[in-house]
């Protein structure tokens, strides 16, 4: 009994001098004006991946796939004589062999009509432009003629151009966050003090987007005129939430 007494005593006064130590016992949301602030930047991407499909039917499966690889030769010989190109920017992938059935009402059965080989290439671009993007899908274009398809355009931010757009985009949101705080303040007439904390929430990097239907489209085949490319922007956002002490006036 007087053992567990003396043990509540000792409990007692540590958690004193513990209090007396730090001298926060206050309700640490006590006084506080939370606000979250948003920042969004606006860039122009700077790297492009144009994909690039190889399509080839003959009669025969060997017929197909020589003319495919001839084709992709042509392409890939095309891209890498661009400035700035080099071999390693141009990969290839998805090989494939396929037949193609035609249904004959005849024998009531599947006929081979033929075999169609494909081939998937991707060029990336790095610092890219409208001009240097043109170039390549003409280049492709006008190599690769009939057996040539350009299925997609995808537009993305370099790692060091997503990192200055995402820390802009922090500049803005601590500011629009301040700019909330002062009018918050003065409405409700409260005095703001010191900041007591600041958290770094979601950045949204601004992904690959792909490019619309219609901003690279329609490649002119003839060599002699360009396609028109115009390279659209792309949104970083960034939020933080900070708190303000505050008094009353
Ligand atoms: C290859 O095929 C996969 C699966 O179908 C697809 O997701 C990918 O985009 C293809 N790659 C290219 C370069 O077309
Ligand atoms: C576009 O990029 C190419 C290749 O990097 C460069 O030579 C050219 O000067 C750029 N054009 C413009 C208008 O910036
Ligand atoms: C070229 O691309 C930029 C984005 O970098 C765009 O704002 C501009 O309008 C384009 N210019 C032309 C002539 O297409």
């Amino acid at each position: 009994m007087r053992r567990s007494l003396s043990l509540v005593l000792l409990f007692a006064l540590v958690a004193m001098s513990s209090g007396q130590g730090t001298g926060t016992t206050e309700d640490p949301k006590a006084g506080r004006l939370s606000v979250t602030g948003a920042g969004n930047v606006e860039v122009v991407p700077d790297v492009a991946k144009v994909y690039l499909a190889v399509s080839v039917t003959r009669p025969t499966a060997n017929a197909a796939c020589q003319q495919a690889a001839d084709s992709t030769t042509k392409v890939r010989d095309a891209l890498e004589a661009i400035n700035g190109l080099a071999p390693e920017d141009v990969t290839t992938e998805n090989y494939s062999v396929q037949p193609n059935y035609v249904y004959s009402p005849d024998t009531q059965d599947q006929k081979i009509t033929g075999y169609t080989c494909s081939q998937s290439l991707v060029v990336k671009i790095d610092g890219v432009n409208n001009t240097s993007l043109a170039a390549v899908i003409d280049a492709a274009v006008s190599a690769g003629g009939n057996d040539l398809q350009v299925s997609q355009v995808v537009m993305d931010l370099s790692p060091q151009l997503r990192r200055s757009a995402a820390n802009q985009a922090r500049e803005a949101a601590v500011d629009d966050a301040a700019e909330v705080a002062q009018l918050l303040a003065k409405t409700a007439k409260v005095t703001l003090g010191p900041i007591k904390s600041i958290v770094d929430q979601n950045v949204a990097p601004g992904g690959p987007t792909p490019m619309p239907a219609g901003a690279a489209a329609a490649p002119v085949a003839d060599a002699t005129t360009s396609t028109p490319v115009q390279i659209g922007t792309t949104i970083v956002t960034a939020s933080v939430a900070i708190d303000w002490a505050i008094a009353n006036e």
